[in-house]
């Protein structure tokens, strides 16, 4: 049997919104003889989590009034139905004003400590940063990889890079795969692991076996377990070609084979969800910089960052305006859309601030007064790809916040000061 709840008033109730409720569990209210009362039914808002709110599991922790952002008493013997994520997911949008509960609690919210996360990809640049963000929300970290733990682990995680369970395999290496989802309990999955640009232009057939076939192991691996709540992976503005194609039928269409894999995963993806109910958010950055990204021909304005720090010279390869993603949000990023993956195979871009090579110098100028004379730019123009109608972060989570290109330079600069120096 269901049991309805309002929406709560002042919050929006048309239905583009209602996708961003998410329900919470049932609290006992007991009289002062500890006799149970009523039941309280605490509907969540993505609004009112804090800010990364990783800790917030229902049927797990005690919900607050003051956390969570609407309680409303209701007779207690209300009928709990198991989990059924499809069945609510289609409640929710039939109905625009009421939320009907068909099912009491979504453990899938918040990472708490039975929580375990497999990272793939996570020996390279945007995993090392997944891997702190997680050993930060107190989940437990299994990374697969072809290559072993490297040295920026150890300039990244510190000491608790020791905490990681690491697996030297293929994504293409199905039976390892598996084993290390069975054998670590892995509840959450955040799929980094794939051949960049270059690689896949110099070999499309190995970029397929790696990008699209790895990728369709590891969500046939995921539907195996029977465990895997959700997962999170890397797609990339990649799909999204410079400008608007000829055509109306023919926008943006991926100009590499590397987009054309990433949009072939999204597909895929989305077929997980349709037939087999395993939940996904793909998450799209444009050019990710940082501490720690040294590949690539738009690793350049990292690399500057980095020489600028230690006093040294570099020369940026390439020209042109292209969007830049922070890497310590790109990694919140996945985090956020792993653990609270709402039903669905979900698309959103990264906000990306757009700049030309020159304002990226002039960022790092702002960092390390003096130093624009170090950092030459010379090369060839990139194009910026463009999303037609992107479907941003913040839609998803509305507390989203971005880290600006002047402050993501100045914390690249720090860590490098730190690391080398001792010195912020
Ligand atoms: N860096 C960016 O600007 C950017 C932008 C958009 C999307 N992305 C995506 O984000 C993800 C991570 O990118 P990154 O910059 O950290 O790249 P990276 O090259 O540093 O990391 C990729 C990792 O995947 C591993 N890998 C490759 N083939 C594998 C296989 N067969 N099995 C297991 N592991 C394998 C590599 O060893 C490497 O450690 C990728 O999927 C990439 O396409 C990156």
């Amino acid at each position: 049997m269901a049991n309805a709840t309002k929406v709560p008033p002042g919050t929006s109730d048309n239905s583009p919104a209602i996708h961003r409720w998410v329900l919470g569990g049932h609290q006992s209210v007991k009289s002062r003889q500890g006799r149970k009362t009523a039941s309280r039914v605490v509907v969540l808002t993505k609004h009112s989590f804090a800010p990364g709110g990783a800790s917030v599991s229902c049927s797990r922790f005690a919900p607050s009034d003051e956390s969570l952002g609407y309680c409303r008493d209701v007779p207690t013997g209300t009928k709990r139905e198991p989990l059924n994520i499809s069945r609510w997911h289609s409640k929710i949008r039939l109905e625009s004003n009421t939320i009907t509960m068909t099912c009491l609690g979504w453990n899938e919210m918040g990472a708490t400590m039975s929580d375990t996360v497999l990272v793939t990809g996570g020996s390279g640049f945007i995993g090392t940063w997944v891997l702190r963000e997680l050993l930060a929300r107190n989940a437990k970290p299994v990374m697969v990889d072809v290559q072993p733990a490297p040295t920026r682990w150890r300039r990244v995680l510190g000491g608790r890079a020791a905490e990681v369970i690491s697996i030297e395999a293929s994504l293409l290496d199905r039976e390892r795969l598996q084993d290390a989802i069975e054998q670590h309990g892995v509840t959450h999955i955040i799929h980094l692991a794939a051949l960049l640009t270059p690689e896949c232009q110099k070999d499309p057939w190995l970029g397929c076996q790696v990008n699209v076939l790895g990728s369709t192991a590891l969500f046939e691996a995921a539907r195996r377990s029977g465990r895997v709540r959700s997962l999170a992976y890397a797609s990339s503005y990649a799909v999204y070609g410079p400008e608007v194609g000829d055509s109306n039928d023919e926008p943006n269409r991926p100009p590499t084979f590397y987009g054309a894999f990433k949009q072939a995963v999204d597909l895929i993806a989305e077929q997980y969800w349709r037939h087999f109910g395993i939940a996904s958010v793909a998450v799209r950055p444009h050019v990710v910089y940082g501490p720690e990204r040294d590949q690539g021909l738009t690793a350049g304005p990292s690399l500057a960052a980095r020489a600028a720090a230690l006093g040294e010279t570099y020369t940026i390869g390439y020209t042109g305006r292209v969007g830049y993603d922070y890497v310590e949000d790109v990694a919140r990023a996945f985090f956020r859309s792993a653990v609270e993956c709402p039903p669905g195979h979900t698309v959103v871009d990264l906000p990306s601030e757009l700049a030309t090579t020159e304002e990226f110098r002039s960022a790092i100028e702002a960092a390390i007064p003096g130093s624009v004379s170090q950092i030459m730019v010379n090369g060839p123009a990139i194009p910026s790809n463009v999303p037609p109608s992107p479907n941003y972060i913040s839609n998803l989570f509305p507390d989203w916040q971005a880290t600006s290109l002047l402050d993501g330079v100045r914390k690249t600069v720090e860590f490098y000061r730190q690391s080398m120096f001792g010195v912020s």
